[in-house]
């Protein structure tokens, strides 16, 4: 088909810009989103298993506590708008609570592993319309008009918002009033702030599962863009950056080393890193004035008792 491969194209050119133009700048840094192939998909479920990566199982416990309140925010008759589709834990427990949804939509740049989601939920919900979008939501994406205008709400979990700094954070969620239009609504997971040695332990823990995530990217970088990276000479670094409230992933070189990706040679110094990924943090207080920057409102919050991670039901 046609259209799979322009996809397919546009994914490597744009893959192959962000690691040439990311490692030419004075501190290197690439986009997180390029975590995520196959093999990054993979680890990253991993992660979210770690006894040290409680954002997962503490979101997905507060869906699940929650579920009947949440389902009453959603609404009858609703269409869901999932950003960023996960293996669909929390995805089945909003679902399970809605028996009315009209229709699921899962947008997803990894369109494999979106693919796979859907086929899991369709076994599980038999009767569920389900419509998967491959591609990436922090994109202005056109969404199809078969998809009714009515009654939309959004579902970001993960605190996948925090990889997005303000202002695309803001922007991110201005897409999302457009998508789900003036009276949708929207439901985002969001990883509060906390002491920094539980938020360390959980971006490096004991396993080395974080850090393989993580190295997996130059692995990607070598098949997808001929790339000549020795990934046993770069160490998964996790950093909390105070100024920025975010921890930080880096790749740090241990030696004095030359590197070429697609041709062009790039000259790292011992210690010099590669920044990978910033997970934001938040405060209660500091999302509900980002999200009113933007046009929403914080109707409800749902929390866990310990308050390491919040769920906002915005209007
Ligand atoms: C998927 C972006 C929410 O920031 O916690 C986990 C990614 N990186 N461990 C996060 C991640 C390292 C995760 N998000």
């Amino acid at each position: 088909m046609p259209r799979d491969i322009h996809r397919i194209d546009t994914q490597l050119a744009s893959f192959r810009h962000d690691v040439l133009s990311g490692l030419s700048r004075p501190r290197k840094a690439l986009p997180p989103r390029w975590l995520y192939d196959d093999r990054g998909c993979e680890l990253f479920e991993e992660i979210t298993g770690l006894p040290e990566y409680y954002p997962t199982r503490t979101e997905t416990a507060i869906l699940a506590d929650n579920a009947e309140e949440i389902a009453e925010f959603c609404g009858d008759d609703a269409v869901m708008l999932e950003y960023g589709a996960g293996a669909g834990i929390k995805t089945r427990i909003v679902i399970e609570a809605l028996p009315s949804l009209r229709l699921y939509v899962p947008i997803d740049i990894a369109a494999d592993f979106l693919q796979l989601t859907a086929e899991r939920l369709a076994k599980r919900f038999p009767g569920l319309r389900t419509l998967p979008i491959a591609g990436d939501f922090t994109d202005d994406l056109h969404l199809p008009s078969s998809i009714p205008t009515t009654n939309r709400f959004g579902f970001f979990p993960g605190s996948t918002i925090g990889n997005l700094d303000p202002d695309e954070a803001a922007s991110f969620l201005v897409r999302l009033r457009r998508h789900v239009g003036a009276n949708g609504r929207c439901i985002i997971g969001v990883d509060l702030k906390k002491d920094v040695g539980t938020l360390i332990d959980a971006y490096d823990d004991s396993q080395g599962v974080t850090a393989a995530f993580n190295l997996n990217l130059l692995q990607r970088i070598n098949r997808e863009l001929g790339g000549t990276f020795t990934p046993s000479r770069f160490r998964h670094h996790a950093v909390w950056n105070e100024r920025e409230g975010a921890i930080e992933m880096h790749l740090e070189s241990m030696v004095p080393q030359t590197v070429a990706v697609a041709g062009r040679p790039f000259r790292f110094q011992t210690g010099e890193t590669i920044h990978t990924e910033s997970s934001r943090k938040y405060s209660v207080a500091s999302f509900t004035a980002l999200a009113a920057g933007t046009g929403w409102r914080c109707d409800r919050v749902w929390m866990d008792r310990e308050r390491k991670f919040a769920v906002f039901g915005l209007v």
